[in-house]
């Protein structure tokens, strides 16, 4: 199901996209519990499906009292020096920890992993580890280009909404609407209880600096590159042509309001 790869190109985006989301939720945490929770002596902290490990990895640097712990379906050397303890796993299987053991869990950016089937089953493995009283916190992109109005919207970017990676994550079996649904998916796992819940723009625009429009369509453009040679087919195009269906639209969002949501849920296990 996932089709993007763990290289240096990647990890260079992913610490770009760690950027954007934390400059638009307002830092590490995306609610106040999380801040609350990190500032605890001997907090227990896990990123699931760390990729480069940029969000743990800024964990372990801004909260020093913390116990920093990665783990990711790909092997990640990428933590020497950090004071992060990392482990090969896959989430939608079992977790390499015990029952009731972090303080905090953060799972971002899984929508091109995981299958329909497999998002109660990861939610329910970060259930599993969280301490009774331990938060979750979930951010997924909405991947749908929007617009305040509609009626503007352009063919490029109808068209890229019909046959972009949406359409892709759908046809490969994941869930299109995870990050519209995540609160949904996360009532569905009891006892995880919702404590925020937020849905932010983010500009497609590049000359929108002000709703980081300018690093947003760059990361697109970037990951659009690196997953043209698997999703093209699902669009029934070359990856050169996908590549610039991508552009065209890219193009067409500039000026405009066109924006893409942010799906942040953070959740508290029930004592
Ligand atoms: C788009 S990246 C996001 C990385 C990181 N969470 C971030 O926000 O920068 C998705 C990551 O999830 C990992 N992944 C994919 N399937 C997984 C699974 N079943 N269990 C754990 N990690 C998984 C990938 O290897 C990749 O590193």
């Amino acid at each position: 199901m996932y089709s993007l790869p763990s290289h240096a190109l990647e990890f260079e985006r992913l610490d770009l996209q760690h950027g954007i989301l934390t400059s638009t939720f307002g830092g590490l945490a995306i609610a106040p519990e999380i801040r609350e929770a990190l500032q605890m002596p001997a907090c227990k902290v896990l990123d699931v499906g760390c990729g480069s490990g940029t969000w743990i990895k800024s964990v372990s640097l801004s909260h020093p009292h913390s116990e920093c712990h990665a783990c990711d379906v790909a092997s990640v050397d990428s933590f020497e020096g950090f004071r992060v303890s990392f482990r090969q796993a896959d989430v939608s299987h079992r977790l390499p920890y015990d029952d009731a053991s972090f303080d905090v869990v953060q799972m971002r950016f899984l929508i091109l992993a995981l299958r329909i089937e497999q998002w109660p089953a990861a939610l329910r493995e970060i259930k599993r580890v969280l301490k009774p009283g331990g938060y979750a916190q979930l951010l997924e992109p909405d991947g749908e280009i929007r617009s305040s109005n509609r009626v503007v919207m352009g063919d490029k970017t109808i068209l890229w909404n019909a046959y972009g990676p949406l359409e892709a994550i759908r046809a490969k079996g994941g869930d299109p609407n995870a990050a519209r649904d995540l609160g949904k998916l996360v009532s569905a796992t009891p006892p995880l209880d919702i404590v925020f819940e937020a849905h932010l723009p983010v500009s497609m625009s590049r000359s929108d600096t002000q709703l980081y429009g300018r690093a947003m369509t760059t990361n697109y453009a970037s990951l659009i590159r690196l997953l043209a040679p698997a999703y093209a087919q699902y669009a029934n195009v070359t990856p050169e042509a996908y590549v610039e269906m991508c552009d065209a639209m890219l193009d067409e969002s500039d000026g405009t309001d066109a924006h893409n949501l942010m799906a942040g849920v953070v959740a508290r296990r029930r004592a």
